[in-house]
């Protein structure tokens, strides 16, 4: 490996392990510039066939509070139906992982297992943004279909990654893609634009106890076979 080679690994190394989601945000914004540099660095996401299917609507100030109120507004009966088919169910390994990371949450926030209200409230954080000021809403395109939401995820992490090598923290959220008609009426999205997720973003409240723990990952050995012969 040549010395550029090694530097830009570690560069990458560094960038992938800090990143983390971001659950409380202090509400100073993001200077324009730096987010304009985070989608132009995010824009040069891979896509099948080059269709660069994301879009994204980004809000600050009068924008970001109208939407969270959108979100926060009361549903009359349960109308979550969203774009794309939410996981069937968490078995066996996902299973354990989810649980893993929502415990961490709620030791790390004080939920006590069982407390439904507490649990709720918590899970009511995801609506309000975090407090953070800023939300990108991704979209693809309905007639690119899986693959589209595929070329989107790709979008997303690289969004993520870029704030972080400019001290923004982020929050892949998929619980804003829940209502989808809620956030094509809100933004004044025509009816072909999936909602893939959202990503909060903002300064990190880093002193809040949301942002206190992290997120493990498995062992390579239970995600990698390796085929020589
Ligand atoms: C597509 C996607 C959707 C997510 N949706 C939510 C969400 O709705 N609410 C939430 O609190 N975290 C959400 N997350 C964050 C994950 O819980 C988090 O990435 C995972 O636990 C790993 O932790 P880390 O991001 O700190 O490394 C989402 C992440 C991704 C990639």
């Amino acid at each position: 490996m040549s010395n550029r080679e090694e530097q830009a690994s570690i560069v990458l190394e560094n960038l992938l392990s800090s990143r983390h989601s971001c659950r409380a945000f202090l509400p100073e914004e993001v200077p324009q510039d730096v987010v304009e540099r985070i989608v132009s660095l995010a824009q040069r996401t891979a896509s099948w066939c080059n269709a660069q299917p994301w879009q994204v609507v980004i809000t600050r100030g009068a924008a970001t509070e109208r939407f969270r109120e959108a979100m926060l507004a009361p549903s009359e009966q349960d109308d979550k139906r969203p774009d794309f088919e939410w996981p069937r169910e968490y078995q066996g390994v996902y299973q354990e992982r989810r649980r893993e990371c929502g415990l961490a949450l709620y030791d790390a926030v004080g939920v006590v297992r069982g407390d439904r209200a507490a649990s709720a409230k918590q899970a009511r954080e995801n609506l309000r943004l975090f407090g953070a000021p800023h939300v990108a809403i991704v979209t693809s395109d309905e007639a690119l279909s899986t693959y589209g939401a595929v070329d989107c995820g790709g979008y997303v992490a690289n969004f993520m990654l870029a704030a972080t090598s400019l001290g923004v923290a982020t929050i892949a959220q998929a619980a804003l893609a829940s209502r989808p008609e809620r956030v094509r009426d809100c933004l004044n999205l025509p009816q072909d634009r999936r909602i893939v997720c959202g990503i909060s973003f903002g300064f990190p409240d880093t002193g809040h106890p949301a942002n206190s723990f992290r997120t493990s990952r498995a062992d390579l050995s239970s995600t990698v076979k390796w085929l020589d012969a």
